[in-house]
Parts: C-alpha cells; structure tokens; sequence
C-alpha cells in the first residue's frame, strides 16, 4: 500500500498532542482563537502531484473543483504547481484569477450560467465551457457573437451510471437535472456544429462524488468513449476529454481507489482517443488537507443522552446535518480517560445542529480543543452566517509556521451592505 501514503494527511500525534506537519495546533488556537479551519499546503501539493503523476502519460489537464474549496492563498498554490480550476460562477471565476490561475487552464460548469457570467468567462479566455443543454448553448453563440468571439465548447453529457454514492452527491443519473441526455448528445453536438460562434472541442461527464469503487468511472468513460466514435464518425472533432471529478476520500475507513488506480483503469479507453484529458477533482484533493478546529464550551447530560457542546456549528460545517456526513471527532490533546457515546453539537438555535451524533469518543471537558477531521472539502465553502455567526478563519500551515489565509470574520463584516430605510430613520 505504499502508494496510499501519498495520500495520507498531515494531521498527525506526536508525544499526544496533534500537530500539522511540524506545528502544534494548540499553539494554533492560542494564537487565532478558535473555531478555525487549519490546512497543509504540503498536502495539497502531494495530492495535486498524485494526480498529475497518474495520468503523466497523455496530455492532461487537472482542473481542480474549486466548490470544494475557494480560499484563493489555496488556489495561487495549486495554480503554481500547474493545477487549473473547474468553476461554476462568476464569482468563482473571479476568485480564480485573482489567484492567477491561468485562464487557459479554467473549465467552466453549471446548469445556470448567465450571460454575464458567460461575458466574463469569454473576456478572461477560458479552455472551455461545459455546457448542459441546448439553450444554454444558443445563449452562449449570441454572448460570443456579441464579443465577436468563438466560444469554446464541451458538451456535458450523462452516461447513465449509477456511482452508488449519497442520493445528493449523484449527478450522472437519468433523472439528473445536470447533463444532456446520451441520445439526446448527437443533436446537441450538431446543433453546436451549425453555430458560426461555437467552437465545438471537447466532451464532458462527471457521475457523482465521494465514488469509493472505480467501476462506475470505467462504465462512465466507456460510454463517453462510445459517443466519442459516434461524434467522430460524424465529423465532430473531440480533442478535450473531460472525465469530471468525484473520487471520494476517507471519513471513516472507506478505502477509495488512489488516483494511480484510477488512471490504471482509464487510460487504455482514454490513451486511444488521443484527446487531452481533463480531470476536475475536488475533495480528493483538499478533504483530508484540511480539519476545523473547535472548542468544548460545555457539557451535559439528559436523561436520554450526553452532549458535548462546543463553539463550532452547523454553519460552520454543515456536512452532518445535510448529508449525515460522518467526520471523525479527536481530541488535540490526548489524556487517558474512558470513552463516551456523546452527541457533538453546536451554539446554534436549531436541533439539527450537530457535528456528531451518538459518537463513541473520549470524554471531553471544557475548553478543551476538538479537531473535526476531513474538514477541507465543502466545508468552508459551504459555511453561512446563520444566527449572525462570523465564519471562522482559514490558516495554512507551510512547512514550519503557520499564515492567516483569510481572516476570521468581524459582526461588522456580517452587516456589511445593509441599509435602514429613510422611513424607519
Ligand atoms: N465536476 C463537477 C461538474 C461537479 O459537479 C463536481 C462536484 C466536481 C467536479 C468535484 O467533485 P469532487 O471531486 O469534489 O467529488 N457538497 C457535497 C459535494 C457536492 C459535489 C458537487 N459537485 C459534499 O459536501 O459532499
């Protein structure tokens, strides 16, 4: 297995006490107070290059999905290390190339693209647009012609495979809102054909994510490579191969394949195409680079059940209450002490409020610090303001310090735009 140390992450014990890399997280929190996200720029780097190592033998591009997470001190450094970015808004667009992500290597996907976001993406010169359906592709010949551009093209299309992953994280089914349907692809793509500001190149799929089993990306690409023939056979030119993202990671013992396995599988069917390959991961690549770190407020006990309350909510990390997400809960200090079935919950005003439930771990106390792990991948990003909770600050640990990637957010930045109507003055 030595290949799945690539893969580890960073958060390690040393003499009891966790540390990220070569840094104490408690010397962390003392100095930036806590909850905080804390991630390792050495682990994104090995995760990147993990990826870029598998699939060295053809033309590739990894694109990394920025949903997962946007901070753009994260982004400037995948960007260094030749990582592109899959966006889905203007925002995230912009995001990208305030981190000087070139725009050459930015695919833009979504099932609701405005045509300022389509202007935006246009000016910047992006690879390549992802397109889900056959107005959106019309929309996107008359932005371009108003640019007096081409715009570049990949349709999106749904292989129809089940990733057997959460209902919420599937996006390749037939009932799926995302994608051209397969039958339907041929007419999208002669429709693309026909439009003088449509510069028809590539062809996209993504299936789901959190995919633990790499079946369901070999049933997927070999469909793909099926309409690639079809379209060829047609006249139609693939030279961009977009196989999505979705390799899952480990919460809880999974054991997802590692992306040299997944290039084993894929690059017999991808390498015959003689196309570019583009790879959109995201939580493989920052999920298990990042924890949230939080402290125990207060304890308590019902008669139903033990609760451990602490200064971390829901909308900080809002993956338990959404998915059922599971997320391993350890203590940053290690004492002896006997093992707790507990419900780890939040300051908020709501019973969903939780990071763990019925959860076997050490009994806590408090002002003790917990680290939720896995907590780098749609976690931030995800995060809200709810019950007027400035979100926390993100820090990156880069070999032996530590810096301040985005500040923790003030009750003044929370009310930022907010006027009082002269009437109520
Ligand atoms: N490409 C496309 C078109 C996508 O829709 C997604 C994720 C990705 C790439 C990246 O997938 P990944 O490699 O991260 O699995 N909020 C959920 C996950 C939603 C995923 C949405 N699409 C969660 O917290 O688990």
């Amino acid at each position: 297995m030595g290949y799945r140390k690539e893969f580890m992450n960073d958060f390690l014990y040393k003499k009891n006490r966790l540390y990220c890399g070569k840094v104490d997280i408690e010397s962390i929190a003392r100095a930036v107070g806590t909850p905080f996200y804390l991630y390792s720029a050495h682990t994104l780097k090995r995760h990147l290059s993990a990826y870029q190592n598998a699939f060295s033998s053809v033309p590739h591009l990894i694109a990394y999905a920025m949903k997962a997470n946007a901070n753009i001190a994260l982004l400037r450094l995948l960007g260094k290390e030749g990582g592109g970015a899959d966006i889905l808004s203007g925002g995230e667009l912009n995001r990208a190339l305030r981190a000087e992500i070139d725009p050459a290597k930015i695919v833009f996907a979504g099932v609701g693209k405005t045509r300022e976001e389509m202007r935006e993406a246009l000016r910047a010169g992006i690879l390549l647009f992802n397109v889900e359906s056959k107005q959106e592709l019309i929309v996107l010949n008359e932005v371009a012609k108003s640019l007096r551009v081409k715009a570049p093209v990949a349709m999106r299309v749904n292989p129809e495979v089940n990733p057997k992953t959460h209902p919420y994280l599937s996006t390749g089914l037939k009932k799926s809102k995302f994608v051209i349907e397969h039958a339907q692809a041929l007419s999208h793509y002669q429709l693309a054909a026909r439009l003088a500001n449509i510069d028809v190149l590539g062809i996209h799929s993504h299936i789901g994510s959190q995919l633990t089993d790499v079946k369901p990306f070999v049933e997927a690409v070999r469909k793909v490579s099926g309409l690639i023939q079809s379209l060829r056979a047609e006249g139609i030119t693939i030279r961009y191969w977009d196989i999505g993202g979705g390799l899952g990671i480990e919460y809880n013992g999974e054991l997802p394949p590692m992306p040299l396995e997944l290039a084993k599988n894929l690059l017999p069917i991808l390498k015959e195409s003689g196309c570019t390959v583009i790879l959109e991961p995201g939580r493989s690549i920052v999920g298990n680079a990042g924890i949230l770190v939080t402290r125990v407020l207060y304890t308590k006990e019902t008669e139903a059940k033990k609760f451990v309350v602490v200064d971390a909510g829901m909308n900080d990390l809002i993956r338990p209450s959404l998915y059922g997400a599971y997320h391993k809960i350890v203590p940053v200090v290690k004492k002896r002490r006997q093992n707790q079935i507990v419900d780890v919950v939040g300051p908020i005003c709501e019973s969903g409020d939780f990071l763990a439930q019925d959860r076997a771990m050490p009994q806590a106390a408090p002002e003790e610090l917990l680290a939720v792990m896995s907590a780098g991948a749609y976690s931030f990003s995800m995060s809200s303001n709810y019950n007027a909770r400035p979100r926390p600050p993100e820090i990156l640990v880069h070999e032996e310090s530590y810096s301040v990637i985005r500040e923790r957010e003030s009750v003044n930045d929370l009310i930022r735009g907010e006027k009082i109507p002269s009437y109520l003055q």
